[in-house]
């Protein structure tokens, strides 16, 4: 029945794994871009979002996707950073994705990262397919660029395939281990007992009309029912980043994961004190297979249904943190959606104690992320936010008892001009940094020193 196309909302896909594994290469070559290139240090440090067309998705996958066997609009990537921070990519408590690609390095197998993101993907219940990816380094490897991985498998010499086989079951033993049956996609019956594994490439594309497929399949069988829900409710999403843009001043990049928001709807989106309630002036789309972290042309509509990557234009958003909820009203009280948008916010807050650093962060999931890493490594918080460098911080991290603790720990934020002179003048040290590790290293370094 495809009179359904406009009705069924998109899957969201999530793309996670360990650092380096190739989740952004691996988007980039379905989208055709190079996005990874542009990544302060190659790692990704946002979550972001791009909308495949199901005739993309049919065009790359050739003979194995018959584009009239599908009623779904397509897929909505979402990228993650490999350090730490995707159990922030929530909703309602739940998880954001629908379904999750878990990429694998061959050559690495299982990392922390992957171990960290299985735990999420059995706690919330995911279906999920993995992808071997880099398949192409395989010693000898005669590379089959964009073709169907069994095409590729026969230009193998035995040798390479034996050593390819050798990892991909490494793979698969590693699923096992960590409780979950697994086998090479094409031997897999029923992928809600069986985890499929896609060999596949993001550098020379072979295997990826394979993953596009089993995507596909994945959610036009088993997910229909939960795509067709609520198409046309009151909108709810995610906030992925705040950004000024040019003409319209703060603005939020938002998965909207439910219903539909319109222009001029009113919204309640999670602020860094209150939750903000303002109208919507502006709904901007990035084209498709754009990212909406780099995109500069967007086009104005008049309304956006799940499941879609858009940027929101409206007053005061300047408080809006990344990670947080955004709630179309429609026919509700403005009371009532703000609760619940609090309610949503009280989840995600982050121990602090008396003695500590001080940390901000620019998202909520970043902030998080932090977090997580400073418990690992025992650097207790005394105070943890979202936003720029203030004079407020430099006087609350003064406060502090010991002196290694007489810090601020920023990521991907700056100091704010009237916070430069306090800083001189304090006893306070501040730590800067665009990766989350680095940030916690150079502090922990600092210690020891002062230690010595
Ligand atoms: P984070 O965002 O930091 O977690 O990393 P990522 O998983 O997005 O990895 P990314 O796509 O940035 O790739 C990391 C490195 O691996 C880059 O140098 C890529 O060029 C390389 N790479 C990714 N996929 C492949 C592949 O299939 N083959 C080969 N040879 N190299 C690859
Ligand atoms: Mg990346």
């Amino acid at each position: 029945d495809h009179t359904h196309a406009d009705t069924l909302r998109t899957p969201i896909v999530a793309v996670l794994g360990h650092v380096d594994h190739g989740k952004t290469s691996l988007l980039d070559t379905i989208r055709g871009s190079a996005v990874s290139e542009g990544e302060a240090g190659a790692i990704t440090q946002h979550i972001g979002a791009t909308d495949i067309p199901l005739d993309t998705i049919s065009g790359m996958a050739g003979e194995l996707i018959d584009p009239s066997d599908f009623d779904l609009p397509g897929l909505l990537f979402i990228d993650t950073p490999g350090h730490h921070s995707f159990s922030t990519l929530r909703a309602r408590g739940g998880a954001l994705a629908d379904i999750a690609v878990l990429v694998v390095d061959v050559n690495d197998g299982f990392q922390p990262q992957t171990e960290e993101a299985i735990d999420i993907l059995r706690r919330t219940g995911t279906p999920f397919v993995v992808a071997a990816n880099k398949v192409d380094t395989t010693p000898g490897w005669n590379p089959q660029d964009g073709e169907p991985i069994q095409k590729s498998m026969d230009a193998q010499s035995e040798r390479a395939k034996s050593m390819l086989d050798e990892n991909l079951y490494e793979i698969i033993g590693q699923l096992s281990d960590a409780g979950f049956s697994a086998d090479l996609y094409w031997r897999v019956q029923d992928f809600q007992k069986n985890i499929g594994v896609v060999p596949l490439s993001a550098l020379t594309a072979e295997g990826v009309p394979d993953l596009l497929t089993v995507l596909m399949g994945l959610s036009q069988r088993f997910m229909k029912e939960e795509m067709a829900i609520d198409v046309t409710g009151p909108g709810e999403g995610t906030v992925l980043e705040v950004k000024d843009e040019r003409g319209f001043g703060a603005t939020v990049d938002t998965v909207v994961y439910d219903g539909v928001i319109r222009n001029g709807d009113t919204v309640v989106v999670g602020g860094q004190n209150e939750p903000i309630v303002t109208e919507i002036r502006a709904l901007l789309r990035p084209r498709p297979l754009a990212e909406i972290r780099t995109e500069k042309q967007f086009e104005k509509v008049g309304e956006i249904g799940a499941a879609a990557g858009v940027k929101i234009a409206a007053p005061d958003l300047d408080d809006a943190m990344a990670g947080a909820p955004v709630r179309v009203v429609r026919d509700r009280t403005v009371d009532q959606v703000v609760e619940e948008v609090k309610a949503e916010l009280a989840e995600i807050e982050v121990e602090t104690s008396e003695n500590g650093v001080v940390v901000k962060a620019d998202t909520l999931g970043s902030l998080e992320a932090m977090a997580n890493a400073l418990r690992e490594a025992e650097v207790p918080i005394l105070r943890a936010e979202v936003g720029d460098i203030a004079p407020r911080d430099i006087a609350v991290a003064e406060t502090a008892n010991q002196d290694e603790h007489k810090a601020i720990l920023g990521f991907n934020v700056d100091l704010l001009k009237n916070a430069e002179s306090d800083l001189e003048n304090a006893d306070v040290k501040l730590f800067k940094n665009e990766v989350i590790y680095q940030l916690v290293e150079d502090y922990e370094r600092y210690v020891e020193e002062k230690q010595r």
